[in-house]
């Protein structure tokens, strides 16, 4: 880590918001002042402005039974009546998504389409038996449908558990199970890169892993041949196009479950993250105003998925509430080549945009041609999510696609946090490349020590926050001990967010990556736990060991060691195969770049493996101390051998 600070420290470049943006700002430096002088109040301010309740909470916060908060808790409210029936009167006709499908196609979508969109499948939704407080598993790609669903799960009071379209029948049963969803929505395939990723087979391969799913609602989209199952498998064509365009909105109480959405913890087992209705939109809806600056006529792409939390905030409910004008893609960057975002930028005029810096980096790799053929003049605002955002991605993402014109946002939050929390304000903040600069008003973040004692300006540590706020995690999903043992157990009262941090000396935060078994891979998190199980759950193997290195695109790379049962040889072929099995196991996402089979894992005495030994091997560092180990003789045969058999 030491390495990391000092690298950042040399980052003196400092770019203040232009003249306009100051000028025109929706969040003014009275926001940090109200907060810091009434910290409830502010938020209470927010949420009456924001929403519109059916009945108007009394109490903001009730904090009596820490760490399970509730805000707004005798609040009355639905979400999808705030994200579309509230807009219509005035606002019918505004688009609310310019929807542009990988082959070309578009659609676009007004509020009183989406409207009905999600009236007529909430009424199908309660034909097939699904009410308040019911789980709906979501398992599609980037098409309407997607925020249709969502959407109308809310209005109806079902819990909705979107599950990205990228993860394996496996995961996708787990999450079922776990969830004890009792409907999914699928399709029959969604786009990406011109092939069709197969999501209705994939379905049909985790109902044998799952009893509790009694029907399975499919899109058509892509158009291959799939196997529909009488009487449980119902196209959504059909069962929707006969259904009514109304469809009255469940009153929902504010601390009622809005939403499951699984993130990856430092065990195997994906953790359930619950949001509940009032706070969440409070958090999404306040800071989608301020930190994206939203204007009523700008026109706002958040390049994310849906099967994401920056997806279900920043397309879904935050936009939304917000009555934004959105463009929403379905495919891949580069499909059909990597002028293809740009082009997008060019023929919405989009304003403010929002990606990943995995997503920078790649652009980077393609090449500034690819910008640089296209008009973005229209941009405004540019944000990043998902990970540290080293100086030179900034500085690539500032001068090819701002043109040295618009402001960033580095936002750094989590699925647990719901919305952003840290990150710069663009009227307000002076950026440096590279940090995510300071906590948003009405958010108290800290660093601390191993102690849990605050570090001062230069230091560096754990990143916490010292006060609960509204769009918080409620608890993990039937698991209450879980929520608090990995969040609240660290040090008493503090949320512990698992990221290392540090303050410059003018005490500008910087993101120093994770600090657990979590790897951000992509930006997004998967942990190592997870990979190892499903690489022994392949006969061959014995024992694996999972680690995260420095990858120049992805950000971390996985990198896997394993044993093998009854032999210490191991051949390309099964390289592949044990790829391809964490793969079908947990997702693409989720494989190794590097395999490296060894007679043995480096452990300590106490039998530990040494995660961070293979880390240094695999980045080939200089190794530290390894006299502790047990079997130190790996070390170099492991040394030798830390090749990259990636294929990709
Ligand atoms: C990382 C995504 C540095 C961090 C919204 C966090 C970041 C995890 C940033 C959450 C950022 C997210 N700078 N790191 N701006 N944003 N992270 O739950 O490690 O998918 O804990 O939520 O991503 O990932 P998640």
């Amino acid at each position: 880590m030491n390495e990391k600070i000092e690298n950042l420290l040399e980052e003196n470049r400092k770019f203040s918001p232009s003249e306009n943006l100051v000028n025109n700002a929706n969040a003014t430096s009275d926001w940090f002042t109200e907060a810091n002088e009434d910290r409830i109040e502010f938020w209470k301010k927010q949420a009456l402005e924001r929403i519109t309740w059916y009945k108007e909470p009394t109490e903001v916060l009730d904090d009596s039974n820490a760490p399970f908060y509730k805000w707004f808790k005798d609040g009355e409210l639905n979400l999808s009546y705030n994200c579309l029936d509230r807009h219509l009167e005035t606002d019918a006709d505004r688009v609310a998504f310019y929807w542009e499908g990988e082959p070309g196609d578009t659609q676009e979508i007004t509020y009183q389409d989406l409207y009905e969109r999600v009236c007529r499948l909430s009424n199908a939704l309660k034909k097939l038996n699904v009410g308040k407080g019911d789980r709906v598993a979501i398992y599609l790609g980037m098409t309407p449908e997607i925020v249709v669903s969502m959407l109308a799960c809310a209005r109806i009071g079902a819990v909705h558990s979107v599950v990205f379209g990228g993860f394996s029948s496996e995961a996708l049963a787990d999450r079922i199970n776990d969830a004890q969803a009792k409907l999914v929505i699928t399709a029959d395939g969604a786009w990406r890169r011109g092939d069709i990723v197969p999501l209705k087979e994939n379905v049909d391969g985790s109902l044998s892993l799952t009893e509790y799913i009694e029907n399975v609602i499919v899109v058509k989209r892509t158009n291959q041949e799939i196997s529909m199952v009488e009487g449980r498998d119902h196209w959504y064509e059909d069962i929707t196009k006969n259904e009514s365009s109304e469809c009255e909105p469940e009153v929902m109480n504010a601390e009622d479950m809005l939403y499951i959405l699984y993130t990856s913890g430092t065990t195997a087992k994906p953790k359930g993250i619950v949001h509940t209705q009032a706070g969440y939109l409070t958090g999404v809806t306040t800071t989608h105003h301020e930190v994206f600056d939203i204007k009523d006529d700008d026109i706002y792409w958040c390049a994310a998925d849906c099967g994401w939390v920056t997806g279900h905030s920043y397309i879904v409910y935050g936009p939304l509430a917000n009555k934004t004008t959105s463009v929403m893609y379905e495919g891949a960057p580069n499909a059909p080549d990597e002028k293809r975002l740009w082009n997008i930028i060019e023929k919405y005029k989009v304003n403010i945009f929002y990606t990943a810096p995995t997503a920078i980096r790649a652009f980077m790799k393609w090449g500034v041609e690819h910008p640089q053929a296209h008009d973005l003049s229209s941009l405004r605002l540019l944000g990043t999510v998902g990970e540290p955002i080293n100086p030179e991605a900034w500085m690539w993402y500032h001068q090819n696609i701002g043109n040295e014109q618009c402001a960033i946002v580095d936002t750094w939050w989590q699925t647990e946090t719901g919305s952003i929390m840290i990150s710069p304000l663009p009227g307000i903040t002076d950026t440096k490349p590279g940090s995510a600069c300071g906590p948003l008003p009405g958010i108290e973040s800290a660093i601390i020590d191993e102690k849990g004692n605050e570090v001062g300006k230069g230091e560096g540590g754990y990143l916490a926050i010292k006060t609960p706020w509204p769009s918080m995690l409620r608890t993990v999903y039937g698991d209450d001990q879980r929520y608090i043992d990995t969040y609240w157990s660290q040090h008493k009262g503090l949320y512990f967010a698992g990221d290392g941090a540090k303050y410059d000396d003018e005490g500008y935060v910087w993101l120093l990556g994770r600090v657990d078994d979590v790897m951000n891979i992509s930006g997004h998190r998967i942990s190592t736990a997870e990979v190892e199980s499903a690489l022994v759950s392949h006969e061959a193997v014995a024992e694996a060991a999972v680690i995260g290195r420095s990858d120049e695109i992805s950000g971390e790379a996985i990198a896997a060691f394993v044993s093998l049962i009854g032999t210490d040889q191991g051949d390309e072929n099964l390289i592949s195969e044990l790829r391809q099995h964490v793969s079908d196991k947990i997702g693409p996402i989720a494989k190794p770049k590097s395999i490296v089979i060894t007679a043995d894992l480096p452990k300590t005495r106490s039998g530990k493996i040494m995660r961070r030994l293979l880390k240094d091997i695999s980045e080939e560092r200089k190794l530290g101390d390894v006299t502790t180990l047990a079997n130190a003789d790996i070390v170099s045969e492991l040394q030798s051998r830390a090749i990259d058999s990636d294929d990709e």
